[in-house]
C-alpha cells in the first residue's frame, strides 16, 4: 500500500533524484553485500576490493571479478530497474539516478541519466596510462591482462580507500540538492559518501522516500520508509502516478 502523500509529492515534483544500492538488483539474482546471503559475510573486502590486495594477487581479484561478470551477463534487469526507466520518461531531464551498483543493469534496462558512483564492472583501465577497455576478460594463459604500454589493467570499480569518480559524485550531490523528491532504494546506508546523499536532499527541502526490505542505518533521514521489495513497490508507484497524471 503506497501512502497518498507519496503520489501527491511526486505529482508536484519537477526534479526527482534516486540513489540505488545492491538491493535493487537482488531480484535479478545479484547477491547483496550485507544481510542474508551477503557477499561480505563470506568474503573479505580487504582481500578483493582493495588496491594493495590487487597488486599482491591480481589473478585472484581478476578471477573474482570475472566470476561476477559472468553471473551478471546471464541475468536481466527486473521490474525495479524498469520502473526507474518509466520515471525518467515522466520527468525527463528533471530525473537523475545515482547508483552504487557496478552491474550495469540500470543502463541495460534503459536508464539514461545515470551516475555510476562505484564504477562499472564492464569497463577496465590501465593503471599506468589510463587507457580504457571494455569487456576485458582475463586471459587464462597470462592470468592477468596487461595494456599495450606494459601497465597492469584493473577493473574500473571503486575499491575501499579509493575516491569516487569526481564528476559522478559532484553531479549526484547537485541532483540531491536540487531535487523535490528523493528516492533511496535497496541500500543499507553503510558506505559514504553515497549514504550521505538522502540527508543532503532532505536538508535542501526534498521529500525523501526509502524503499528497503527492512529499516536501515539511515532510515531516520526519510519522510517515509516503505518496507518491501523494490520490484513490487516501484511498479505500484509508477502505476498510481500515471493514473493520477491522466
Ligand atoms: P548492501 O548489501 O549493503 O545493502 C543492500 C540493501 O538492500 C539491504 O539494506 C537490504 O535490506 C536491501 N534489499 C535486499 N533486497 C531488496 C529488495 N528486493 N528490495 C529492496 N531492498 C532490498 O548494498 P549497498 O548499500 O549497495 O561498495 O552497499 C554499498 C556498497 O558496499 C557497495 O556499492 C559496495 C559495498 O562494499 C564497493 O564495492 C565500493
Amino acid at each position: 500500500m503506497i501512502p497518498e502523500i507519496v503520489i501527491e509529492k511526486l505529482l508536484k515534483a519537477k526534479r526527482v533524484a534516486v540513489l540505488t544500492g545492491a538491493g535493487i538488483s537482488a531480484e535479478s539474482g545479484v547477491p547483496t553485500f550485507r544481510g542474508e546471503g551477503g557477499i561480505w559475510n563470506k568474503l573479505k573486502p580487504e582481500e578483493l576490493a582493495n588496491f594493495d590486495a590487487f597488486m599482491r594477487n591480481p589473478k585472484l581479484v581478476w578471477e573474482w571479478y570475472n566470476m561476477r561478470k559472468n553471473l551478471i551477463s546471464d541475468i536481466k534487469p527486473n521490474q525495479g530497474h524498469y520502473s526507474l526507466v518509466e520515471l525518467e520518461k515522466i520527468y525527463g531531464s528533471g530525473f537523475s539516478l545515482a547508483t552504487q551498483n557496478i552491474d550495469n543493469l540500470h543502463i541495460r534496462a534503459g536508464s539514461k541519466n545515470v551516475f555510476e558512483l562505484h564504477g562499472n564492472i564492464e569497463r577496465s583501465y590501465c593503471i599506468n596510462c589510463r587507457k580504457y577497455y571494455h569487456d576485458m576478460v582475463i586471459d587464462e594463459n597470462k592470468a592477468v591482462p596487461y595494456c599495450q604500454c606494459g601497465g597492469i589493467i584493473r577493473p574500473d570499480v571503486v575499491w575501499f580507500g579509493e575516491n569516487l569518480p569526481e564528476e559522478e559524485i559532484n553531479l549526484s550531490v547537485e541532483a540531491a540538492k536540487q531535487s523535490d523528491f528523493y528516492f533511496s532504494i535497496g541500500t543499507s546506508g553503510n558506505v559514504y559518501p553515497a549514504a550521505g546523499l538522502p540527508g543532503i536532499a532532505k536538508r535542501n527541502g526534498a521529500f525523501t522516500l526509502e524503499i528497503n526490505l527492512e529499516r536501515t542505518l539511515i532510515s531516520d533521514e526519510f519522510d517515509i520508509t516503505l518496507t518491501g521489495k523494490s520490484g513490487d513497490i516501484l511498479p505500484e508507484i509508477v502505476k498510481l502516478l500515471r493514473e493520477e497524471r491522466t
